[in-house]
Parts: C-alpha cells; sequence; structure tokens
C-alpha cells in the first residue's frame, strides 16, 4: 500500500498512528482468570491497547499462580519466554538474575517511582539497583469475609478472636450452614496457616517463624498450639472442600450456602463482580486476632527482553500503564486490593479497601507489616514449596500429629537451604 496525504490522514483521523508510531505484542502471562480477576486484567489490556500496542492473552488458570510459574519456567527453558509475567517477592531476584530481563529504570525515572511507591516495595522490583518489575497492587491477606444473613439466622457475632470462631462455628453448622468455607488446595491451606500463625502468635511470632525461619519458632510449643487449631478447623468445613478453587469458594459465601471464607482480598473481587455490597451484603474484618496487623501480598509484572525492539518498547509501555493513577484506580476496584502508589486517591473506593489503605499505613508504623509466605512474598521458592507440602499433609492426614509436623517445619527448612 503506498503511503499517500489522504491515507495519512485518514489513519491519523481513525487514530490508529496517533496512539504510538512503535506498535508492538506484549504476550502477558497471568492467573487473573476467576470473575473479578478477569475483570482488572481487562483493563490491563484496554490501557496497553490505548498506547497502539497489541496485547496476547497469556492466562494459565489456577489461583495462587503455581500452575502459571511451572509453563513459565519450561518456557523460559524454551529460550521463548512472554513478554511479560505475573512474578513476585523474592523470585524477581531469581529471573533477574538469569539476566533475562529488561532493565525499566528510564520508565521508573520518567515516571517517579522511587517518589510514589513504599520503599519496601520499590526494594522487591528492584535487582542491581534497577528496576526489573513494576508492580500493581497491595493485597491484604488477614481477611475474614462473612455473610451477614447467616450470621444473623444462627444468632451469632463475626468473631474476632480464634477462641470465638470456633464456638460461633459451631452455632453456625447446628443452625444447618457451612460455617467455614475453604478450598482445600496447597496455596489456600497455606494462606489460612499463615493468617493463624500472626492471629495466635503475633507478628513477631509470624516474622521469626514464617520469615527468619526460626528453628525454636517453627518447632515450638506456640507452633503445636497454632497447628492444632488449624486442623480443627477442617470439621467446620463441607465434604467438596479439597481441590476446590477459591472463587468456587467465595461462592458460597456470596450465595449464603456458607458463613465465611478467610481469604486475600482478591476475593472482594468476587463480591463486586457479583455487585455485592459491603457492610450490607457481605462483610469484611481483620482475620481473627490480627486487626492491628497486615499481611501483604503485591502483584507485579516482570518483562523479558525480546529481540524485537518495538514489543520491547511496547512491553515498557504497560510498565508505564501499571504504575498510572488512573489505571491503578480502575484496576485495583475491580482486583479488590489497594493502589500501590503512596499518593493514591482512595475516595472513591468502597469501605474494605480505605480500611485496607489505613490499616497498611499504621501496622507499617507499628512494626505489625508482614510479608505473606503463602503468597510468594516472605521466603525462597524451596522452603515455601516445602512449608506448603508440610502444612496440606497435615491438614489431609488422619494420623499426623501437630508436635511432628512442626518438627517437619524446621526440616523443611533444612533441605531446602
Ligand atoms: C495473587 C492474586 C490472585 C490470587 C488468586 C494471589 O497469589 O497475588 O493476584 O488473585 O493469588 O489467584
Amino acid at each position: 500500500m503506498k503511503l499517500t496525504k489522504k491515507l495519512l490522514l485518514a489513519t491519523l483521523v481513525s487514530g490508529a498512528l496517533t496512539a504510538n508510531a512503535f506498535a508492538g505484542t506484549v504476550e502477558v502471562l497471568h492467573y487473573w482468570t476467576s470473575g473479578g480477576e478477569a475483570a482488572a486484567a481487562a483493563e490491563l489490556k484496554k490501557s496497553l491497547e490505548a498506547q497502539g500496542h497489541e496485547w496476547t492473552d497469556f492466562a494459565v488458570a489456577g489461583g495462587g499462580g503455581d500452575n502459571a510459574m511451572t509453563v513459565l519456567k519450561s518456557r523460559a527453558v524454551a529460550g521463548n519466554p512472554p513478554s511479560a509475567a505475573q512474578v513476585k517477592g523474592p523470585s524477581i531476584q531469581d529471573w533477574a538474575e538469569l539476566d533475562l530481563l529488561i532493565n525499566l529504570n528510564d520508565v521508573a525515572e520518567a515516571e517517579k517511582w522511587d517518589a510514589v511507591l513504599p520503599p519496601v516495595v520499590a526494594k522487591v522490583m528492584k535487582y542491581d539497583g534497577h528496576y526489573v518489575a513494576a508492580p500493581v497492587n497491595v493485597h491484604r491477606v488477614n481477611w475474614l469475609w462473612a455473610n451477614p444473613e447467616v450470621f444473623k439466622k444462627s444468632g451469632v457475632e463475626v468473631p474476632t478472636t480464634w477462641e470465638d470462631f470456633f464456638a460461633v462455628a459451631d452455632k453456625i453448622k447446628a443452625a444447618g450452614f457451612i460455617p467455614f468455607a475453604h478450598g482445600g488446595q496447597p496455596w489456600q491451606d497455606a494462606t489460612v496457616f499463615e493468617d493463624m500463625v500472626l492471629g495466635m502468635g503475633g507478628a513477631d511470632f509470624y516474622k521469626k517463624a514464617l520469615v527468619e525461619l526460626d528453628e525454636e519458632a517453627l518447632g515450638g510449643k506456640k507452633m503445636v498450639e497454632i497447628l492444632t487449631a488449624f486442623k480443627k478447623l477442617k470439621d467446620y468445613t463441607d465434604p467438596s472442600s479439597p481441590g476446590r478453587e477459591w472463587n468456587i469458594t467465595t461462592g458460597m459465601v456470596i450465595n449464603g450456602k456458607a458463613a465465611m471464607q478467610i481469604m486475600g482480598d482478591w476475593a472482594k473481587g468476587e463480591f463486586t463482580a457479583a455487585k455485592k455490597v459491603p457492610g450490607k451484603d457481605y462483610i469484611c474484618i481483620a482475620s481473627p486476632g490480627t486487626k492491628d496487623a497486615f499481611v501483604f501480598n503485591i502483584d507485579s509484572m516482570i518483562m523479558f527482553e525480546s529481540k524485537n525492539a518495538d514489543n520491547n518498547k511496547a512491553t515498557k509501555d504497560l510498565a508505564k500503564a501499571i504504575l498510572d493513577p488512573s489505571f491503578q484506580k480502575v484496576f485495583n476496584m475491580n482486583k479488590g486490593s489497594i493502589p500501590v502508589r503512596t499518593d493514591a486517591d482512595m475516595s472513591d473506593f468502597d469501605d474494605c479497601a480505605k480500611l485496607s489503605a489505613e490499616d497498611f499505613k499504621k501496622s507499617a508504623a507499628a512494626g505489625t507489616l508482614v510479608p505473606s509466605m503463602a503468597h510468594e512474598m516472605a521466603i525462597p521458592a524451596a522452603v515455601r514449596g516445602a512449608f506448603l507440602d508440610t502444612v496440606t499433609n497435615f491438614f489431609n492426614s488422619k494420623n499426623a500429629t501437630a508436635k511432628e509436623t512442626a518438627k517437619k517445619l524446621v526440616k523443611a527448612v533444612k533441605m531446602a537451604e
């Protein structure tokens, strides 16, 4: 086709060339496939396309992302990684070490990432002094989601301690409801377990056990007590719990089959997608014993260097879009999380998000802001894997004792070292 003045004018008017003269394609590997997640991912796609680029979707189903990480590794080994992938926490450093990632410093400098990101977040996104990942949000892991109707019909209040939890759960069971909606998958077991470690042990104990991997904390009396309570939860789940996806499980609280779920605030994305209103149709409250603390889980994208310069430019434009204030707002409203930018305006967010933003700041000041073990924020992938196996096996075993499981946690650290 010959480029004539008329044609150029026509394309300019249609907008095809106005957005970006160097259009590229960005293949994005992610695991945002539930209702709320997909709505959020669609916003990311939209903001890339608004810059004239093309989005190739590479969604790998499976909550918590363990399936996605397996696929990512095989693509990388085959020498064919996607342009961007949803990778977080210490794993970002592992990928950067392989020298496959784009240096995002020029984007970060132009967009002033250092000034708008909490230092604890910026540190995780950098390798060897330069940015290699773009953070999307802050998820809080220590939430309890409750159906107020079910509580009303059972004649009980939403629990704030683990002691209350079990007393209340007995009454809900007697009233004919499923007290505890739980999806029995390793990462979901670990999510509940870490919230219990925080709720029964406190933030210092959590840090010792699940961040510093202190032998005494992992193998001691407190851990045995926590594991015992954790196992007891099984009595309050339904027979279809094993293997169930988290969002199907959230659906049970939404439709009033079950009273409560303990899950990070991506669960709120499901309530939002179902057009439910917090405080009216559902309740969000810190998981038992954790109202003064915050388990954080930050989603981020790493960007792989391609041989195609236009695609690299497009990938960088995706990084830029991720931190854009209006994208941060619309994405996080759908996702259930809060913006990662410290200057975000929270006024249009719902009450759960407002509480999350307040508690994030308060717990950072109080020293009770802790990284999620279950969601790959705290410890090396190999140790996390061993912890998840240990916790899940214990939860599902008829014979394993809390005492021997605590010892296994200590062993898991040693073996992974
Ligand atoms: C991710 C969330 C995701 C959730 C369920 C978490 O580890 O951080 O973005 O929604 O898993 O898949």
